[in-house]
């Protein structure tokens, strides 16, 4: 049986627009995507609940492009509320009106349909798209996405097989308006009711290899929030791709995704010929959640068999030295021919150092999560509409500190600035129990260190400066920190939040705004012609009168 994102036939054709040519680049060849958003009934845990299934799909179309390609999604909202699409891991560069969250697009009102125009400029890897607004992400609605090397770059490794897409995450029996009441009401959400691997339940999932044949998997935590351990039972798996990354090709009988983390590995079919198990667990949970997949291989004489394969559950440092051990593969290429290691970020000084610390607690009686104190809240308008068009009253530049306050949590619109061409470096610091899982749209920053306990200058000695992996999703252990460094070169107000999705919708994130005094299209693109207004832009003119 093929998995269900093999199923989709999308709809593509490669030709020129010159109505395009304003964001793009007349050369870099086109896909035309047309999706249809829907409820559905689905089944993944065996009882009914309403899905969001986009061309009828759980989960949704798979896209696949090539690094520089244009996109151009044609979404139609057919649920009975507002709905947007978000993209993580596609960096828009200079281009944040399209990213899909509600601080820089509008969302896509009921029975009408928006055209994204994205560009996968200057990127390869595994990544995902999601729904972004409400608690939809719990219903579904997203899919995979694969940006290919172009046709003359090398791969450090030979084509695979066959390349296949793991969707895996925590899920629940609830559907989404129950679980976004939940949160609503101030409470914190319960235990997932199990995993899922490809919108499937136990056993639900499988794929076939033929014997001595090489695969890629592409694995991406599209759950709740709970951190997963992936493995097959009697193969090893060589990791080759982390987010865009190519890593050092190293060998691991399993590996832990963290929620919103993507990575590629080989798996080789060496092993006698029948059935096993794919399995994916919860991690630092108990109990522990565990589902299983079937690998077949195409000449298998028996079904799956035998106990189904452990791994690590609540070991932490287990977690720590395998996250530690993915580096990158300084030799092998990027998007572009030149290796990856030949920018040497390692090199540069940091101009600014941000210190963003996760806190929960309670504001007005209800459950709030905050960084540096500040549990965001949405503003009226899109706060990268309010930029452009003037509007002021919006938000406040610099409404969150830029280390923690250690003050009680509040509710703002927090947006921090940051030059443009700045080097930053940001620790993030976990004082609380939980597992934590930051994403920064906009960009891949190199992860150059985490350990366990409290973050002080000291902790600098042990950045590893020379092949850390860059990448756009970071996990930070409880009680622990994990820093990044990336250069602000993509001008824009991009969403930094936690994954853990309940901590992200009841205030975990906020916006940073990358700022520059030019307006050169070099630097950045106008709103698109097509920008759905809202809130108080609604009226104004997306172009020049
Ligand atoms: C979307 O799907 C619904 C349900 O099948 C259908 O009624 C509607 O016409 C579709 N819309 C488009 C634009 O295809
Ligand atoms: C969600 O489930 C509840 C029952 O728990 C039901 O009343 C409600 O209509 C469902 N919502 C949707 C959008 O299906
Ligand atoms: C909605 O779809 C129609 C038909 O494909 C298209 O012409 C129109 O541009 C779309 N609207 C937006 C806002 O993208
Ligand atoms: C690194 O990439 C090079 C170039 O593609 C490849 O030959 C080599 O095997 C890779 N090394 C490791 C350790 O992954
Ligand atoms: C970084 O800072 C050090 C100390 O201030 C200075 O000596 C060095 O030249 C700087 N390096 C670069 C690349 O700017």
């Amino acid at each position: 049986m093929k998995m269900p994102v093999l199923k989709m036939a999308a709809l593509f054709f490669t030709v020129t627009f010159a109505v395009f040519a304003i964001v793009a680049k007349a050369d870099d060849p086109y896909r035309f995507l047309t999706w249809n958003v829907t409820y559905s009934i689905i089944y993944p845990l065996g009882v009914p609940q309403q899905g969001i299934l986009i061309n009828g799909q759980f989960p949704g179309p798979e896209i696949y492009c090539v690094t520089n390609d244009n996109l151009i999604i044609n979404v139609y909202n057919s649920l009975d509320e507002p709905f947007l699409i978000s993209w993580n891991g596609v960096q828009n560069r200079r281009n944040s009106y399209v990213d899909g969250v509600y601080g820089t697009t509008c969302p896509i009102p009921p029975g009408q349909n928006y055209t994204y125009i994205l560009q996968v400029k200057d990127q390869i890897g595994s990544f995902y798209y999601y729904p972004s607004l409400a608690f939809h992400k719990a219903a579904g609605g997203f899919g995979g996405i694969r940006i290919l090397s172009r046709p003359l770059i090398p791969v450090p490794f030979p084509e695979p097989a066959g390349d296949y897409t793991f969707l895996i995450g925590d899920w629940y029996k609830s559907n989404h308006t129950d679980l976004k009441a939940i949160l609503d009401g101030g409470h914190k959400l319960p235990f997932p009711d199990g995993v899922l691997i490809n919108g499937r339940g136990p056993n639900g999932a499988s794929l076939t290899f033929e014997q001595g044949k090489t695969y890629r998997l592409r694995i991406s935590n599209v759950g709740l929030h709970n951190s997963l351990n992936f493995r097959i039972q009697g193969h090893k798996m060589k990791l080759v791709e982390v987010e865009g990354t190519h890593t050092l090709q190293s060998t691991y009988s399993s590996i832990d995704v963290h929620a919103g983390q993507s990575c590629s590995v080989l798996v080789t079919a060496d092993q006698p010929p029948q059935d096993y198990y794919i399995v994916v667990n919860t991690r630092f949970t108990d109990p522990v959640l565990t589902t299983t997949g079937v690998l077949h291989y195409s000449n298998s004489n028996s079904p799956v068999s035998g106990p189904i394969p452990g791994g690590p559950t609540i070991q932490i440092d287990w977690s720590l030295n395998q996250a530690r051990s993915i580096r990158t593969n300084l030799t092998a290429s990027g998007p572009r021919p030149n290796p990856q290691g030949s920018y040497h970020y390692g090199m540069i000084n940091t101009t600014r150092t941000i210190r963003l610390a996760n806190s929960a607690g309670q504001v007005n009686g209800k459950q709030r999560y905050a960084v540096n104190s500040v549990s965001f809240v949405p503003a009226d308008t899109p706060l990268k509409l309010a930029d452009f068009f003037n509007i002021g009253g919006v938000y406040h530049v610099n409404s969150i500190s830029s280390s923690p306050t250690g003050g009680g949590i509040y509710l703002d619109t927090s947006v921090l600035q940051a030059d443009y061409r700045a080097f930053v470096e940001i620790v993030f610091e976990n004082n609380e129990d939980i597992v934590q899982s930051w994403h920064l749209n906009g960009y891949a920053f190199f992860v150059v260190g985490m350990d366990g306990g409290q973050w002080t200058p000291a902790s600098r000695d042990q950045y590893n400066l020379r092949d850390a992996v860059s990448r756009s999703t970071t996990q930070v252990y409880p009680s622990s920190w994990t820093a990044i460094y990336f250069a602000l070169d993509n001008v824009g107000m991009w969403n930094l939040r936690s994954e853990f999705w309940a901590r992200q919708y009841l205030g975990q994130q906020l916006y940073l705004r990358v700022y520059t005094g030019s307006d050169s299209l070099r630097d950045e693109y106008p709103i698109p012609k097509n920008a759905i207004l809202c809130g108080r832009a609604i009226g104004r003119h997306t172009r020049p009168l």
